[in-house]
């Protein structure tokens, strides 16, 4: 059976001889369908192959959120990639939080950030990031799997109401949102690498959504949410005084 012809036209050239200098041995790739990007990576990883590359699907049939849950997104409807990069930081404390507010201040001053990872507009979901890591003798490989929403799907999952770009950028594709995100983020993960989280944490603080509402854990801790600390951490004030939540499997939401 053969596959229609892709609507959609990837800078994948461009993007290449732009990013290969500072990532020698990157490579992009473009499917057409894929259960997950992020799996094929870690697939790929267990394999053996460990090199940089940005692994573009235009559908994914089994794309994976965070806390097991699924990522859904139709061909147009959603900018769904995963970077693998060898990465070894000092500490992975904040990762999330540094691809989110990279991401977030290339599309605009009007995108917030919900710890830990997800991009909000309006206090609506606008994408969300999976970060997963493998190790092999000694070194380890990031794979960082982002999803954008592009258009409003025709439904919606009520329980996390979304939002899409083409509602702020008209004329918005998931080739154009890519072109304009991925060199500032690939600048933020070198930069992460080295520096790590703390010359992020004020900026993330400007775009916490979060900030100054009370909020319940899905661990069941309730409280005033004071922002980030220098780690990355989300710090409530509870009724026990200050919490301070580390773990990014941990849900937060405004009461
Ligand atoms: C979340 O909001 O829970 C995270 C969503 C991450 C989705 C992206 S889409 C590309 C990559 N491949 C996946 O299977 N998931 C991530």
């Amino acid at each position: 059976m053969s596959t229609p012809a892709s609507p959609l036209r990837w800078p994948a050239e461009a993007l290449w001889a732009a990013v290969v200098p500072e990532w020698p041995g990157f490579s992009i790739e473009v499917l057409p369908e894929i259960d997950s990007t992020n799996t094929e990576l870690m697939r790929r990883s267990r394999n053996g192959v460990n090199d940089p590359i940005l692994l573009i699907a235009e559908r994914q049939t089994a794309g994976r959120g965070r806390s097991g849950r699924t990522w859904h997104g139709e061909v147009g409807q959603a900018l769904t990639f995963s970077l693998g990069l060898p990465y070894q930081p000092q500490s992975w404390s904040g990762l999330s939080l540094a691809v989110g507010l990279s991401l977030a201040e290339s599309l605009g001053p009007e995108i917030q950030l919900k710890w830990p990872n997800d991009l909000w507009r309006q206090h609506r979901k606008l994408g969300g990031i999976l970060i997963e890591a493998a190790s092999q003798g000694g070194k380890s490989y990031a794979v960082i799997g982002i999803g954008l929403n592009i258009q409003m799907p025709p439904t919606q999952d009520l329980r996390t109401p979304a939002t899409a770009i083409a509602e702020f950028w008209q004329e918005a594709t998931a080739p154009t949102v890519l072109e304009r995100i991925i060199q500032p983020l690939l600048k933020a993960l070198k930069g992460f690498e080295t520096q790590g989280f703390a010359p992020l944490q004020q900026r993330f603080n400007a775009r916490d959504a979060l900030r100054g509402l009370n909020v319940q854990s899905s661990d069941a801790l309730e409280g005033l949410c004071e922002g980030v600390d220098s780690q990355g951490a989300l710090q409530l004030l509870t009724r026990h005084g200050r919490q301070t939540i580390h773990s990014s499997e941990v849900s937060v939401r405004p009461l």
